[in-house]
């Protein structure tokens, strides 16, 4: 039914794992557009109740937004491809129904991202977290550097995203970025075991836990700085420079225009 993503619903719980592994799960557009159709699903099927999102493959998450289409977008453009991001995230984030991420592996940049718009997290021993767009000259686009703060604080959230260093799911656990640290073949099981503890109550008093729990988190206004400081990375010489290293598996030489 997905070409990006496998769906599976059992014990009314809909497991989405992204399907990409030969680019580590990186969020393409096509993901980007099927994960909005089934979180479009979710709300609609009676049949599925909580939500469990992973990746496929014992490496990766999701590796971030697919780096190969960032080449050749103007500072519109640019904005136009976070913007839709957000939406969908906030989709995710703002779904009436759980949603857990089992983060399976690298959940960088867009991954972590991902992660961070589902409503709590659990990591295998292996889970790498990350923001390393500065890497690239750029910053995350997709929520993340709001939703970073939010959950470890301003401290560690800047040091995260000024050095673009990763982090291990220990320290991520230290952290408050994830609940749980499991070896790979307990994630799944114990992702699902706190699933169906959660749909023993009631889904209404559920929903309202979600929409109370996210409006103390407060507005859109930093979403939308974000977005034009995205946008504005287009503009560089830079995210030109960032973007074409990784892709020709080089170190970038950052000029600062
Ligand atoms: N976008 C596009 N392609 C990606 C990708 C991304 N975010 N992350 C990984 N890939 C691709 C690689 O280009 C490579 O493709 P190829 O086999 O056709 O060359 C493949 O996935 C495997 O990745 P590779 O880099 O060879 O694996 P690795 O084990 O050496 O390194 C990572 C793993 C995660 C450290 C590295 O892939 C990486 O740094 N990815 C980008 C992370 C990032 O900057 N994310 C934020 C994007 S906004």
């Amino acid at each position: 039914m997905y070409n990006t993503l496998l769906t599976s619903l059992e014990e009314n719980i809909l497991t989405i794992t992204v399907n990409r592994p030969d680019k580590l799960n990186a969020l393409n557009r096509d993901v980007m557009r099927e994960l909005d159709e089934v979180m479009m699903e979710v709300e609609s099927n009676k049949d599925i109740r909580g939500v469990i999102i992973t990746g496929s493959g014992p490496k990766s998450f999701v590796a971030g937004a697919d780096i190969s289409e960032f080449q050749g977008l103007n500072h519109d453009q640019g904005m136009d491809l976070a913007k839709k991001g957000q939406d969908v995230f906030f989709k995710i984030e703002n779904c009436s129904k759980p949603v857990i991420a089992a983060v399976n592996g690298f959940a960088l940049g867009g991954g972590c991202e991902l992660a961070m718009a589902c409503h709590f997290r659990l990591a295998s021993e292996n889970a790498k977290f990350g923001q390393p767009e500065v890497n690239l000259g750029l910053i995350p686009g997709y929520g993340g550097t709001q939703r970073l703060v939010h959950l470890i604080g301003k401290g560690r959230a800047m040091e995260l995203l000024m050095t673009g260093n990763m982090i291990d799911a220990q320290t991520a656990f230290q952290f408050g970025l994830v609940n749980y640290v499991l070896p790979q073949e307990e994630l799944m099981t114990k992702a699902r075991a706190i699933m169906l503890v959660i749909l023993t109550k009631a889904p209404f008093a559920i929903n309202r836990c979600i929409s109370a729990a996210n409006a103390a988190v407060g507005g859109r206004e930093g979403f939308t700085k974000e977005l034009s400081g995205f946008g504005d990375c287009f503009d560089t010489d830079d995210m030109k420079e960032g973007t074409s290293a990784f892709l020709e598996k080089r170190k970038p030489v950052f000029s600062g225009k």
